[in-house]
């Protein structure tokens, strides 16, 4: 049997919540069935956040609602504090994600709290992911460079990986948020995760700014993980990171770790034709004019 890496989709989320201009709930909604025939067990599909800091994602509901639910596909949304949680309950997300920062700068920055206080926040969310049967997934980013702060130190990453664990997330994603992410900084940062954590409980959640995703996955594979986030047409980025690329590339992530003897479940000829799908939605809401 090959080694399974499993590539958990964010386009929908990562890839269209920094898009400018807004995209049609229909299109929206075709993106993610059009992702649910693809293989993916898990599809991150929008965000339960504020309007005001994130105009995208305000259709967080609808989108859930009108959305057809293939078995054995988790649909997933982020949720910043427990009036999101609520809502995504409601909306009957599968699975929900609290969002952190290895950084003082970006946690303020992206969610409006220090690091410490984002803790207290999301210890109730994950007791009542726990109590209701929601699997609460934790994210951390910053993980090696912050636009706000400076390079971080892996140990600050360490600490916030292990408390979110503890809290009862069942997997951390190690956000290289802006992409600054190199070879060495990479595994600098894993080995000082690894030595609280093991490579079971993580997954890479590299944006691909420098073109230094693929090797940063490589690494992360040598230090035992095997789950990746990735987008769709390699779309996004984050609005409270300046400047950063979207996620790494879905079909990059699953051709390479492919060729690299790994199974993935992903059907590569369906993908391809979602990211052209994918590829037009952001072309059609970036360049409004060019088509009139
Ligand atoms: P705040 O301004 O400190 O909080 O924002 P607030 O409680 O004063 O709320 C502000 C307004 O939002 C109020 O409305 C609230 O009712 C409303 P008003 O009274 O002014 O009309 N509000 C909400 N509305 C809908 N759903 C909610 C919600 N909560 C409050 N859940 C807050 C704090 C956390 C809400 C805000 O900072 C926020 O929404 N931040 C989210 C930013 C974001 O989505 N960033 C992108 C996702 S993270 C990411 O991309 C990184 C990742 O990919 C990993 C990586 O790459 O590293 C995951
Ligand atoms: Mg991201």
């Amino acid at each position: 049997m090959p080694d399974f890496v499993r590539i958990f989709e964010m386009g929908p989320r990562d890839g269209l919540q920094n898009e400018a201009a807004l995209i049609a709930l229909a299109d929206k909604v075709a993106l993610v069935d059009k992702l649910s025939g693809c293989g993916f067990d898990h599809i991150e599909v929008t965000s339960f956040v504020s309007p005001k800091w994130v105009p995208q994602m305000a259709d967080a509901s609808e989108v859930l609602a009108r959305i057809k639910r293939a078995s054995g596909v988790a649909y997933t949304a982020l949720t910043p504090n427990m009036r999101g949680y609520e809502a995504a309950l409601v909306a009957r997300a599968d699975e929900v994600a609290i969002f952190g920062s290895a950084s003082e700068g970006f946690s303020k920055a992206n969610i409006n709290c220090s690091i410490a206080e984002s803790l207290e926040r999301f210890r109730p969310m994950v007791a009542a992911g726990l109590r209701d049967g929601i699997p609460v997934r934790g994210y951390v980013s910053c993980v090696v460079e912050c636009p706000y702060d400076g390079v971080v130190r892996p140990e600050a990453v360490a600490r916030v990986v292990a408390e979110l664990l503890e809290m009862g997330c069942y997997e951390v994603s190690l956000g290289d948020t802006i992409g600054a992410g190199e070879p060495e900084s990479v595994r600098a940062m894993l080995e000082a995760v690894l030595q609280v954590v093991p490579a079971g409980k993580l997954a890479g959640h590299f944006h691909d700014t420098n073109g230094r995703a693929i090797e940063n996955i490589e690494v992360s594979l040598a230090a035992g993980l095997r789950v990746f986030d990735a987008a769709i047409g390699g779309l996004g980025g984050c609005p409270y990171a300046p400047g950063a690329a979207g996620n790494v590339d879905t079909l990059a992530v699953a051709r390479r770790v492919g060729a690299l003897g790994f199974e993935t479940g992903l059907d590569l000829g369906r993908l391809e034709e979602v990211a052209e799908f994918a590829k037009g939605l952001v072309g059609a809401s970036t360049h409004p004019t060019e088509e009139l």
